[in-house]
């Protein structure tokens, strides 16, 4: 069993990483990205177009929040993943807090807006990440096959994009094969509507599946090693009930 963080009152965010929200939540830039449609809260399934988004709408509404990035953190320094691996990079928030929790960890992260990966980069390069994170550009369903293929085991998965529940399951089940034995997907937003909701138990539910934790927007899952036999049960060990407070714990 790997200990669940069981208190968020330890969680302090990262100062450089918070000057950057800060700035861009200020930032009336426009930038057209490309919306892959995680569809309307409830289920409806958006097609992929272009639209043009305020950067400090991006930041405000797509960010993984303070709190939160710091659980990320805290994840990785707690596991020492060689290899972490997100899906969805945005502004590169949450890439920083995980990359933030391991100087010897490599974070590889895709994102299928090209001009939003471009302002992440330059993230990455303002705080000195850049030797530690490798981007790469383009839509998950084409990049995924590729970018296993060159990187070989994973120890940590942050799926954080295309938040519905066929490609929340097709890209767990694709990660699969590519997963060290025991290594931690982390889901986001698995509230964030009832298909979300419906992926999460799924997860949790999946035979490879050993150990599950939820922090109420965040849902954290620990792959059975060989010598592991699959809980019957699966249990869900809720750990933070409902945050109060919001801006540091939503987006
Ligand atoms: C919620 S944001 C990611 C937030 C970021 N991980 C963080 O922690 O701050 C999701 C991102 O995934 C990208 N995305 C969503 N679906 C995608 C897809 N199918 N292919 C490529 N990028 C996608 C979006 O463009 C968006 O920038």
């Amino acid at each position: 069993m790997v200990d669940s963080l069981a208190d968020h009152r330890s969680l302090v965010p990262n100062e450089a990483i918070e000057c950057i929200r800060a700035r861009v939540l200020h930032d009336t830039q426009t930038v057209s990205i490309v919306d892959y449609g995680a569809g309307i809260k409830g289920g409806e399934q958006a097609q992929t177009r272009h639209v043009k988004k305020r950067l400090f709408s991006i930041m405000k509404n797509s960010a993984t929040p303070p709190l939160q990035g710091a659980l990320l953190s805290q994840w990785v320094k707690r596991a020492k993943p060689a290899k972490i691996l997100e899906l969805g990079t945005s502004l590169g928030i949450g890439t920083m807090y995980l990359a933030a929790g391991d100087p010897g960890t490599k974070v590889y992260t895709m994102e299928g807006a090209p001009a939003i990966a471009d302002i992440a980069r330059q993230h990455f390069i303002e705080l000195g990440f850049s030797p530690q994170i490798l981007q790469f550009v383009g839509s998950f369903d084409a990049l995924l096959k590729e970018v296993q293929s060159g990187l070989g085991e994973l120890d940590m998965v942050f799926l954080d994009g295309h938040h519905a529940y066929a490609p929340t399951i097709d890209y767990f089940e694709r990660l699969l094969p590519s997963m060290a034995p025991g290594a931690i997907l982390m889901v986001d937003d698995i509230r964030w509507s009832l298909e979300m909701w419906r992926a999460w138990r799924t997860l949790q539910r999946h035979p490879k599946v050993k150990q599950s934790m939820d922090y109420w927007h965040l849902g954290v899952l620990r792959l059975r090693t060989p010598d592991e036999v699959a809980h019957p049960a699966h249990p869900s060990l809720t750990i933070w009930p409902r945050p109060r407070r919001r801006w540091l714990m939503r987006k």
